[in-house]
């Protein structure tokens, strides 16, 4: 598991020289050395000072990494963060200081937990490293599958049509147990309870950008009727006719993925969207976006199932881990269908829901209180992770969240009949 996440988190900044590393200010994103610092600092607060009372293994510099003391502009304040050579020399040491710890054997089921949650902690910063490299413009990570550049695959899009979820009773998120190593889970999937759904039709397919550029050529940017207030007042701020990622050359769509703009691949699914985007397209389709719980029930059928296929991750059936980057086609990887026969709701894309990001009842923090306490009310519940996300770090109880008006990161969506 360290293993992985460090040459993943390393590969994505090796390859960037160090004008491309220092990153003019930009809200959606961190400076991606502060991201390292960052990182390194989780292993030590959490876990390593507490092992032999050492104290911190760079004094000094706690406010610095500590994403609560450390506002977001400030990050990029002259001398604020150290340099790139001695932000890496403390993130190596700290990392090589983990590995000999779980090579030890030595670690009791609680620091196991702690080890495990500050992996899947630089996990969630794997993802936001690879945004970075979008937002930027910046090439593909190098572990990426080259992105295509030449002629469209396909011409039409490739909806499957619509699952039938049955009435019934299904669980959502997992039991209140104590936090844990084994059946890891994090505190805003707890405790977990059975909602009682009525019977619903949802796409078996992501929605593609064959679609939506439908919803687009329609006019629909300018047809306030399709815009709900939110959606309206989000139009207004940033006068779109269509995503900001997208434009016409020769009459034809093309799409923005890192530092190159590729023809529009019909078949493959729509991201970078915002929930005000994907909510006005259901209102064009005359369809409507799931609610989070729907959206789990048709993921996780009633045995409750931690993947669509079952209970054991199979990297082969997603597009996860950075490898292809949303460059599928969304009737790709049958073998991933959940019980009532969903492609992709793991990987490729986070899907908006309804839901606004809320605890469940009885909620409690563990042992890092800000992992989603500072998001509740005011986000929106995303799930499945998307193609950049690490498939270690996902299930089907997972819950992201993200402001509605986010247009910058992998978001994507799927539709359910009304
Ligand atoms: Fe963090």
């Amino acid at each position: 598991m360290l293993n992985e996440t460090n040459t993943r988190t390393l590969d994505l900044l090796n390859d960037l020289s160090d004008d491309q590393l220092a990153v003019p200010y930009h809200r959606g994103i961190n400076p991606p050395i502060w991201e390292l610092g960052h990182c390194a600092f989780f292993y030590d607060f959490f876990l390593l000072r507490h092992l032999n009372n050492q104290g911190a293994r760079m004094p000094g510099y706690d406010d610095v990494w500590d994403s609560l003391e450390n506002y977001h502009e400030d990050r990029w304040r002259e001398g604020v963060i150290p340099n790139k050579a001695t932000t890496l020399d403390y993130y190596l040491s700290i990392i090589e200081e983990m590995r000999s710890f779980l090579q030890s054997g030595n670690a009791i089921p609680h620091q196991m937990y702690l080890c495990a949650y500050s992996i899947y902690h630089q996990d969630m910063h794997i993802e936001s490293l690879i945004q970075a490299r979008q937002a930027l413009t910046y090439p593909e990570p190098t572990f990426t599958t080259k992105l295509e550049t030449s002629t469209q695959t396909s011409t039409k899009p490739c909806s499957l049509g619509d699952a039938i979820v049955p009435a019934g009773s299904y669980p959502i998120g997992l039991p209140a147990a104590p936090p844990s190593f084994e059946g890891f889970c994090f505190d805003n999937e707890k405790p977990g309870f059975n909602a009682e759904l009525d019977a619903f039709a949802i796409s078996k397919t992501l929605v593609s950008c064959g679609e939506f550029r439908e919803f687009v050529e329609d006019g629909s940017y300018q047809n306030k009727n399709l815009w709900c207030f939110g959606g309206r007042h989000w139009l207004r701020e940033d006068t779109h006719l269509h995503p900001p990622s997208w434009k016409k050359q020769d009459g034809e769509w093309i799409l923005q993925r890192f530092d190159g703009w590729h023809p529009l691949q019909p078949n493959h699914p729509v991201m970078f969207v915002s929930y005000w985007e994907a909510e006005a397209f259901c209102r064009w389709a005359g369809r409507r976006l799931p609610t989070e719980y729907e959206w789990e029930a048709a993921a996780r059928g009633p045995q409750g199932n931690r993947y669509p296929w079952g209970n054991t991750m199979d990297t082969t059936r997603v597009d996860m881990d950075g490898k292809r980057m949303g460059q599928v086609a969304v009737d790709e990887f049958p073998k991933g269908a959940s019980p009532f026969g969903c492609l992709q709701m793991l990987g490729t894309a986070w899907e908006w829901t309804t839901n606004q990001y809320l605890p469940y009842d009885g909620f409690c923090v563990d042992m890092y209180p800000y992992m989603s306490t500072l998001q509740f009310g005011d986000h929106k519940t995303t799930k499945g992770g998307s193609c950049a996300t690490s498939s270690q770090l996902i299930r089907n109880t997972y819950r992201q969240a993200y402001y509605p008006s986010r247009n910058d990161v992998f978001t994507g969506f799927r539709t359910c009949a009304i």
